[in-house]
């Protein structure tokens, strides 16, 4: 399944999903093959997204360093763990530090010198607290990180949005930039109020709760909520990769691609430069599934990260008939570039 803007629509395209109006009614059934004249209709309605069959996603090798069904344990662990917690009832925290030991684990055991896809997000909580980890493991693993040392930055990791069950505000879904002073107010207390819930648990290393206090402080003092400017690597390490996944997954901010998330982390006064570019070298800039242009003006679409984040490998869709497709591996001397993402 993948999202279509309606005006890129070419027509047959086959719904994968209901196309509905405000008020829930279906008017265009799953499966419906689409006529180009459709486009004009469901734009008077104020619809400009559906979600359609994706003709090329069964040749993806999406790269996730664990496997989606592993991933997606994670989430569903963390979710039972903290969505049980209560202010200062920390004896069901403690279950985290199996979760830790679980993901530095499969991480340790992962063998993938393939760039991270980052495909398909969405703005739960719950998946950006697992993509952080894994992008902190990312550094930590280049930084020389000892065991212990990435256990306690994962445990931050997982901990740093927990202040985000101490507020009203619904942070599920939500820009940013669609709120007024007081509700960003409101929102940017989750940073202390998280500290403030495990301040006193001495079973939580210091540095995993300063991870906490400080995942939105910047290098230049520009962050909150102290403007401090933090030295450890642990620190900023989260701040890059909170910063990263906030704009891809369009949780606390409007969604980016990956590379206007770059271009953001890449601002040398905010974030550590040298870790900017480890994620450039880990991140994959065209995720699985997108669909680009090459120099020579052909059209493709990407099915495989390779060692070499901006080179992937893609699948030719220009002319493609039944079971006769071309594939092209752009890691190589002469291969083509990329040029665009359409
Ligand atoms: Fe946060
Ligand atoms: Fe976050």
């Amino acid at each position: 399944m993948r999202e279509y803007r309606v005006s890129e629509l070419t027509g047959n395209e086959i719904l994968a999903k209901p196309v509905c109006l405000d008020n829930g009614s279906v008017i265009l059934e799953i499966g419906t093959a689409l006529k180009v004249s459709y486009k004009e209709s469901l734009t008077s309605l104020n619809i400009q997204k559906i979600y359609a069959e994706d003709p090329f996603e069964k040749y993806e090798k999406v790269n996730l360093y664990f496997k989606p069904d592993v991933f997606l344990k994670f989430e569903n662990d963390l979710k039972a763990i903290l969505s049980q917690h209560i202010y200062k009832e920390h004896s069901g925290l403690r279950k985290l530090e199996n979760l830790v030991r679980e993901l530095v684990n499969v991480f340790e055991m992962t063998k993938e010198d393939r760039a991270l896809d980052i495909k398909d997000r969405t703005s739960d909580m719950y998946e950006h607290t697992i993509y952080i980890s894994l992008l902190v493991m990312l550094l930590g693993k280049e930084y020389g990180f000892s065991r212990k040392r990435m256990e306690n930055a994962v445990l931050g990791c997982l901990l740093h949005d927990l202040g985000y069950r101490y507020i009203d505000i619904n942070y599920k879904g939500y820009s940013w930039d669609d709120l007024n002073y007081s509700q960003l107010h409101e929102l940017k207390k989750h940073t202390v109020l998280g500290y403030t819930a495990l301040e006193n648990e001495v079973w939580i290393p210091e540095i995993s709760k300063l991870m906490v206090l400080s995942h939105h402080e910047r290098l230049d003092g520009s962050g909150y909520p102290l403007r401090q400017k933090n030295n450890q690597k642990e620190c900023r390490m989260i701040q890059i990769c909170d910063a990263f996944d906030c704009a891809v997954s369009g949780m606390e901010s409007s969604k980016k691609t990956i590379i206007q998330a770059f271009d953001l982390i890449s601002d040398k006064e905010k974030f550590e430069s040298r870790m900017e570019k480890i994620l450039e070298r880990k991140i994959g800039f065209y995720p699985a599934g997108t669909v680009v242009k090459t120099e020579e003006g052909k059209k493709a679409v990407v099915i495989s990260q390779t060692e070499n984040a901006q080179a992937p490998i893609i699948l030719y869709t220009g002319g493609m008939k039944e079971n006769h497709f071309v594939t092209e591996n752009l890691n190589r001397k002469k291969a083509p570039k990329i040029t665009n993402i359409i």
